[in-house]
């Protein structure tokens, strides 16, 4: 059994198939509200092939078919070039109402995609450096992807593949033996460890032979001299530790750590190996490439470097081909930002040279987020910090809720600032269509009567406290007893909630679901305003009303976990 949408489109299909197969790619859409209608499947596409105008195509259909007495559907009527299709409404709300309730959190959960693996690689910071905001968004999409996928039954690897390698290293080792300081290391490593490496390239503009001790220590890291990789362990190590910090915050969690370092020796040569025994190589200049401007891409991949060393595309390749070998995915995604868009061309177009195109192969790319500039503090010279945007968003959300709220405890009032502060700024990354740059507005993401995460917390925790001040028996729901237009429409959208997950990750876009959640909360708020629930004509609709509220609260809920968002019981 089917939550009870699926179960009525199915329903639907089943009577189309006294047509054959030609009917099957029409869409059945969800009719804009003031439509008198549940479902509607628009005929024109049929035009052309039954030589008939959609009224009349409309017409045959919605005369042809009937609907058993046990199913979901009532009738269905042409309306211009559309077949409409009207639910019985009694049976669809004691469906959705029993469908929430007996799955509770996990509403919405399918089996999609049983025995098939997603791989994301996400946040990827590199060491060394302060994660940017860049990162930030990957972690946060990332993160988000990876609960989608899981609601829909595929096992997810979430990987964080470290920037962890790479010339800047060789120059890092070496400007840090130059000119590091122990003490400052220990005290603040990644303020530390940028001051040489500036300092470095800084020096590098007027001495020319800086660049080539660089690429010494780098050389001396690929060929594993102890001098080099001790110094590097530890600037990995210390930089890990940082990350963590902020990770434990966003409260995200890696299935596996997994940096670019991993894939530069054995990994690589047999990147190297293969691409040559394809034939799909050349060489230019004593380096080894991948030629791709017959596939109309601008620019080879570079495998490996006149001087031997390994580059950021070839330890890409390698960790692509680990990852098919050791976890066998049917998509790999990298929530990585839309200046590496030409990189990912270029990679997945080598991948299928190379034989291996028959997973799915997804840059999932966003935009810039640009952070406020005005208030934020700045703590260290013009690098914005995270870990100062979070505890700004946190120390914002605290003013914000002890003005709306003064009678929370001090520990109460700090636990709903983190979650709602935090949550602000999840939210007004996924709420966004990803591909597009990202304003940072405090006033926005905080505003309780916005789009934003705060007002989708307020809604849960209004729902919740109608329950808790009701103190009535709940009786089982009661088709029979449903009245009011406003709460077959509220029914129909918690019944959405399973289509949108899968609408979600078809596009890889967890703002279909930011932006659902966001119709359901006005929905609710709606409803409330205009349908009495404590105060409805008989107890059994005051008991019904009591169970779509708690509907909504249970998918307001668990759409935001799908956002990686807490929630707060109260606030
Ligand atoms: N560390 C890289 C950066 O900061 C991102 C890595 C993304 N993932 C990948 N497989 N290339 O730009």
């Amino acid at each position: 059994m089917d939550y009870a949408l699926l179960e009525a489109k199915a329903q639907i299909r089943r009577q189309l198939e006294a047509f054959g197969p030609e009917l099957n790619d029409l869409a059945l859409e969800h009719p804009p509200k003031g439509i008198n209608a549940d479902l509607a499947m628009p005929v024109f596409p049929m035009a052309k092939a039954w030589r008939k105008g959609p009224p009349v195509i409309a017409k045959e259909i919605a005369e042809k078919l009937d609907w058993p007495e046990e199913g979901l559907i009532e009738r269905a009527e042409a309306a211009g070039g559309y077949v409409n299709f009207h639910f019985k409404r009694e049976r669809f709300g004691e469906r959705v109402v029993s469908d929430v309730a007996t799955h509770g959190l996990d509403y919405g959960q399918l089996d999609r995609g049983r025995d098939h693996t997603v791989v994301l690689d996400y946040s990827a910071p590199n060491i060394a450096k302060p994660m940017s905001v860049g990162h930030l968004r990957s972690t946060i999409i990332g993160e988000a992807l990876a609960r989608i996928f899981r609601k829909l039954g595929y096992a997810t690897v979430g990987i964080n593949y470290l920037g962890d390698w790479g010339t800047q290293f060789g120059r890092l080792t070496y400007a840090f033996i130059q000119w590091g300081d122990e003490a400052a290391l220990e005290a603040d490593p990644i303020q530390e460890l940028l001051r040489v490496y500036v300092k470095f390239h800084d020096l590098m503009e007027e001495d020319e032979s800086l660049e080539e001790q660089g690429r010494v220590w780098f050389a001396k890291l690929e060929r594993g001299e102890e001098e080099a990789l001790a110094l590097w362990r530890r600037f990995r190590d210390l930089s890990i530790r940082e990350f963590e910090k902020i990770y434990r915050r966003l409260g995200v969690q890696f299935d596996v750590w997994s940096g670019e370092s991993e894939f530069y020796s054995a990994m690589s040569d047999r990147v190297i190996q293969e691409a040559q025994e394809k034939g799909i190589t050349a060489n230019d200049q004593g380096a080894l490439i991948i030629p791709l401007e017959e596939y109309g891409l601008s620019a080879p991949i570079l495998l490996r470097k006149s001087n031997e060393t390994t580059s950021y595309e070839t330890r890409d390749l390698a960790a692509a081909l680990y990852r098919l070998d050791t976890y066998h995915p049917a998509k790999v995604l990298y929530a990585v930002g839309n200046e590496q868009s030409f990189r990912f061309q270029q990679i997945f177009k080598a991948l299928e040279l190379m034989g291996y195109g028959g997973v799915e192969w997804v840059h999932v790319n966003f935009g810039f987020m640009t952070l406020p500039s005005g208030r934020m503090s700045t703590r260290k010279g013009n690098v914005v910090l995270l870990e100062d945007v979070l505890d700004e968003a946190i120390e914002r959300a605290g003013r914000v809720i002890e003005e709306k709220n003064p009678d929370l405890t001090p520990e109460e009032r700090a636990e709903v600032a983190r979650v709602v502060g935090i949550g602000a700024i999840k939210y007004s990354d996924l709420s966004q269509s990803r591909g597009k740059d990202v304003v940072f507005e405090w006033d926005r993401m905080l505003a309780f009567d916005g789009e934003s995460a705060p007002y989708l917390q307020y809604t849960y925790v209004r729902c919740r406290s109608i329950h808790r001040r009701a103190n009535v028996a709940l009786q089982p729901f009661d088709g029979a007893a449903l009245e009011a237009p406003e709460e077959h429409e509220l029914l129909k959208t918690l019944a959405r909630f399973p289509e949108i997950i899968e609408d979600a990750a078809r596009e890889y876009a967890p703002h279909t679901i930011a932006n659902y959640l966001f119709s359901l909360a006005q929905e609710f708020q709606g409803f409330y305003e205009k349908v009495p629930v404590l105060k409805a004509g008989s107890e059994a609709q005051v008991s019904n009303r009591l169970q779509i509220v708690d509907s909504v609260a249970t998918v307001i809920r668990s759409g935001l976990d799908l956002l990686g968002i807490e929630v707060p019981e109260r606030m």
